[in-house]
């Protein structure tokens, strides 16, 4: 049996995974920075990262019931992301690599998304919706590479719903408090509805939602928020899907965590007899595990680096990997 130790680090989250070969999760541990104010600070997350790394690690270990001389593979994020955070990541990766001798793979972080989805999911060939904070993307695998069909043309849609929260006074991350204060919300307020082919657009969605704060309810302007936004999201994936035809759709990245999307899209799923494929919310967003599988499938693939050549991508494209399996 191979296990596999992944870590995450591209932003908020600091995830430290162990994950099998048969893609069983022994652990799946997370610590993750809250601004005290405002957006993500780089540095200060990557502060974050550095205070919380070992002891995270020691927990993941611990929950796993692994020994370091057990793990096969040391997997971190290596791109894309904020660069501080990155190499805060990488830092312990290689320190743990090169402690106990062991081989080091660098994992694209939009990759792992899908292949955690793909995983948990069971999908067999489906179009993927990757919405997180900072990528709005359809895509399926074509060949031996992940290829973008449709995406945002502007900002993303977590972006969408955590600066209209910002704006709104609401902590970060302001998606999971959207999500709450939409159920309450019982009137659709006329929002622009920006969809050209499979791209989408947002900036004048957010731009058109911040004017009515203090105007109409701040529940409403929540769910209309996401009622618009995530019909957009749906009509250019559904597209895609008919394009390719495709029968699976799975979400990926951390805006899959809305209850409201994931309602949304198992309905437009079924009225075209296709199947939306849901799993376990805590590999939506950000984690470790998911670049422990990944990590492990390159692997295996012998997709290895040295300690030498693990620098950090910052702009690390999902089209620049190659899938082989
Ligand atoms: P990426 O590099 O993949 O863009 P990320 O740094 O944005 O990753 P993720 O954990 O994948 O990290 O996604 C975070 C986003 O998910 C944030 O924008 C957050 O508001 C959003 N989010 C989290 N939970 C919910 C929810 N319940 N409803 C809507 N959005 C959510
Ligand atoms: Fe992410």
């Amino acid at each position: 049996m191979l296990i596999s130790l992944g870590i995450e680090t591209t932003a908020h989250t600091f995830g430290v995974a162990f994950v099998n070969d048969k893609g069983e999760v022994l652990s799946n541990v997370k610590s993750v920075y809250t601004p005290k104010e405002g957006g993500i600070h780089p540095r200060e997350a990557s502060k974050h990262h550095y205070e919380v790394a070992v002891g995270v690690l020691r927990k993941a270990k611990e929950e796993a019931k692994v020994k370091m001389e057990d793990v096969a593979v040391v997997a971190f994020s290596r791109g894309p992301g904020l660069g501080p955070c990155l190499r805060a990541g990488a830092t312990l990766a290689r320190a743990v690599a090169l402690k106990f001798k062991k081989p080091l793979v660098g994992v694209n972080h939009a990759v792992a998304h899908l292949e955690i989805g793909y995983l948990k999911s069971g999908a067999r060939d489906p179009v993927f919706l990757y919405v997180s904070g900072g990528n709005t993307q359809i895509i399926s695998k074509v060949g031996d590479r992940y290829v973008v069909f449709g995406e945002t043309e502007d900002i993303a849609v977590g972006n969408l719903l955590d600066a209209f929260a910002r704006s709104a006074g609401l902590p970060f991350p302001g998606g999971p408090k959207i999500m709450n204060l939409a159920k309450n919300g019982k009137k659709l307020i006329k929002l622009p509805y920006v969809v050209k082919g499979m791209n989408v657009s947002f900036s004048g969605t957010l731009t058109a939602a911040e004017k009515l704060i203090g105007k109409e309810s701040i529940e409403d302007l929540a769910y209309s928020l996401q009622e618009t936004s995530f019909a957009m999201l749906l009509e250019a994936t559904e597209r895609a899907m008919a394009y390719l035809k495709k029968e699976e759709l799975v979400i990926a990245g951390g805006v899959g965590a809305n209850e409201r999307l994931r309602e949304m899209a198992r309905t437009m799923c079924e009225e075209r007899g296709a199947r939306f494929l849901d799993y376990p919310i805590e590999y939506y967003g950000d984690n470790g595990a998911m670049i422990a599988w990944t990590g492990l499938k390159q692997y295996l693939f012998g997709d290895t680096i040295s300690v030498e050549d693990s620098k950090v991508l910052v702009r690390f494209r999902i089209d620049d990997v190659r899938i082989p399996w």
